[in-house]
């Protein structure tokens, strides 16, 4: 076989700067990837590439963040960072290395100050559901006890109304199998334990469908 020779044509003439500068470039690439200039970004904008600029992640996968309560998402955020959560498919972990601790606050508030997500609706009796989620059952508190308060005698627990319904029951399930166990005082592992599965998928689907009340975070 012929060598291959790169050959430059006659007109336009490539000058030897031209052809010297094209291949420093493809010489710096690797070098530069890790030096892409990010300064002119905010920082919540790497966040919204799987959970949408706006919070409202399309993906089931990607919880919701839009209005969630910003000491909920900083707590997340350091749990996963710190290695206490860990149910994440390594993805969120990875994010936390690379994005700087000092910002936490701003990304924080900037997702929860975002209007709420909007309810999908489904068409399955969620009627258990709703009674437990509003007024509980003899065996466990109504999930909007602690869910819908900000008394601080209680753990920070997140909103839940308008999240994606594959998003809760993973987060249900993660917590009942242990995959999950960030949760102050087991809390939610004991209330996980006593739900069986399909209690798990109607909750889901019944919490996902409810408009989110206006609350002081
Ligand atoms: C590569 C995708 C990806 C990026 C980028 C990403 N996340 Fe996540 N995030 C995830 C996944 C996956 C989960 C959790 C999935 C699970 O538990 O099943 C998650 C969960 C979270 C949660 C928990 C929410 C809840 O309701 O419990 C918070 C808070 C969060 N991310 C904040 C952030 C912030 C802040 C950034 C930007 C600094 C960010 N994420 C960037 C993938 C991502
Ligand atoms: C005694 C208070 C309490 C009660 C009652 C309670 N929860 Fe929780 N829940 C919490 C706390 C606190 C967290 C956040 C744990 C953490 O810091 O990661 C949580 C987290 C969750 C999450 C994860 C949400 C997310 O965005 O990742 C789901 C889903 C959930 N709870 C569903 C329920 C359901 C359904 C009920 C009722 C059957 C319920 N909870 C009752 C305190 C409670």
């Amino acid at each position: 076989m012929r060598p291959h020779r790169l050959h430059f044509g006659s007109a336009p003439r490539a000058t030897t700067g031209m052809v010297v500068s094209f291949l420093l470039s493809l010489w710096l690439q690797p070098a530069l990837a890790d030096m892409i200039d990010t300064s002119s970004m905010e920082p919540w904008e790497v966040c919204g590439l799987c959970h949408s600029l706006d919070g409202n992640s399309r993906m089931p996968k990607f919880p919701k963040l839009a209005g969630q309560r910003a000491a909920y998402i900083e707590k997340q955020f350091r749990d996963f960072h710190d290695g206490n959560r860990e149910n994440d498919g390594g993805q969120m972990q990875a994010i936390t290395t690379e994005s700087e601790p000092a910002n936490l606050p701003a990304i924080a508030r900037y997702f929860s100050s975002l209007p709420a997500p909007q309810p999908v609706t489904d068409d399955m009796d969620t009627e258990n559901a709703a009674t437990l989620f509003t007024k509980g059952r003899e065996d466990l508190p109504a999930c909007l006890t602690c869910h819908g308060s900000t008394d601080p005698a209680l753990p920070v627990a997140p909103w839940l109304e308008a999240q994606h319904a594959g998003y809760l029951a993973k987060q249900l399930t993660d917590f009942q199998n242990g995959n999950r166990k960030n949760d102050p005082d087991e809390v939610m592992r004991t209330i996980a334990l006593k739900l069986t599965a399909e209690d798990i998928t109607r909750l889901s689907v019944f919490i996902a469908a409810q408009i989110r009340p206006e609350r002081t975070q």
